[in-house]
């Protein structure tokens, strides 16, 4: 059974990557810690709190995060995830407490208390890895890796971003705190960044008897896939984007779900246009030596994925 902390900032997919890593067997949730991004960290973390509360796992203790990226103002979502932040699906509010300290401090406690075992699967910008980084260096080699979704690297036909409509190349958790990834990156933690590349697909999709089957279960998460899919769909998007983070999750459930490529990437801290791009070094008689070296989602098999997903929705 793997260790992780889920760094999170929930979010529509955020919220079903918690429900997927709590009820996998191959995981041990150790605690969620949130972030600002989708939402302030406020929002996040009430949501965190509302899905533990709905699968009746408040057992695992959720620390509030960096309520602002490393060095600059956070930017607006253009991707609404709703006004509850969970496609409307409007959970009841949480009455279980947060964890005493901030997340950077809880991340910090795991880890140490934990070393060389737990991985950071995280679904948001970066900014309390960046932190617990700064704040206490040792732990970098007392983490096993980390899981991200994050960047974009135009690796297959389904590569595309997800910024603002002014920074054509971004990944949306890159682009809210492009330092915060630099810092992560360069780190020299182990780091498989899932990319929207292999985090999204607009060919395979779940189906209307995937549909069905949620509609038919008795269990709320799956009643609350079946309502934020439904709420994506409703705003022109597909199924897809109900899920995306789940692919982290997914990944640290069964490695072999996504092939990945070692690359030297850099991540753009000044460019307006290209802010919090991730760029990839794929030149065939030079490397960066700069830029550090990560492993990089390639190709997904996205059908065994969304498979697994429904399986634990279910469960
Ligand atoms: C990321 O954008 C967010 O809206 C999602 O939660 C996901 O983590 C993908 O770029
Ligand atoms: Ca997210």
């Amino acid at each position: 059974v793997k260790k992780i902390i889920l760094d999170c900032d929930p979010g529509i997919d955020d919220s079903m990557a918690i429900v997927m890593a709590c009820k996998s067997a191959a995981l041990k949730v150790m605690a969620i810690t949130t972030v600002n991004g989708n939402y302030p960290v406020d929002i996040t973390s009430r949501n965190a709190l509302k899905t533990l509360e709905m699968i009746n796992r408040t057992d695992i203790p959720v620390g509030r995060g960096m309520s602002q990226p490393m060095v600059r103002r956070s930017p607006k979502d253009p991707f609404t995830h709703g006004r509850d932040g969970q496609g409307e699906n409007n959970l009841p509010e949480p009455s279980t407490p947060l964890w005493g300290r901030n997340a950077v401090d809880l991340m910090i406690k795991m880890v140490k208390e934990n070393p060389g075992e737990i991985y950071i699967v995280c679904t948001g910008p970066m900014s309390n890895l960046a932190m617990a980084f700064q704040q206490e260096p040792g732990i970098k080699e007392k983490i096993a890796g980390i899981y991200a979704i994050s960047g974009a690297f135009g690796l297959n036909k389904f590569a595309f971003t997800n910024a603002t409509g002014d920074t054509p190349q971004s990944e949306w958790n890159v682009y809210v705190d492009p330092e915060a990834a630099d810092i992560v990156y360069r780190s020299g933690v182990s780091l498989v960044a899932l990319g929207l590349d292999v985090a999204t697909h607009f060919d395979v999709n779940l189906t209307e008897k995937d549909m069905e089957r949620l509609q038919q279960s008795t269990r709320p998460e799956a009643g609350f896939l079946k309502k934020a899919i439904q709420f994506v769909n409703g705003r022109g998007f597909e199924a897809y984007c109900a899920v995306i983070d789940c692919m982290a999750v997914a990944y640290a459930i069964d490695p072999t779900l996504v092939q990945t490529i070692r690359g030297h990437v850099g991540i753009e801290t000044h460019s307006n246009l290209t802010l919090g791009m991730t760029v990839l070094d794929r030149r065939h008689h030079h490397v960066w030596v700069d830029l550090p070296i990560v492993n990089i989602g390639a190709k997904a098999d996205y059908e065994r994925f969304l498979a697994m997903l429904m399986d634990l929705v279910l469960a």
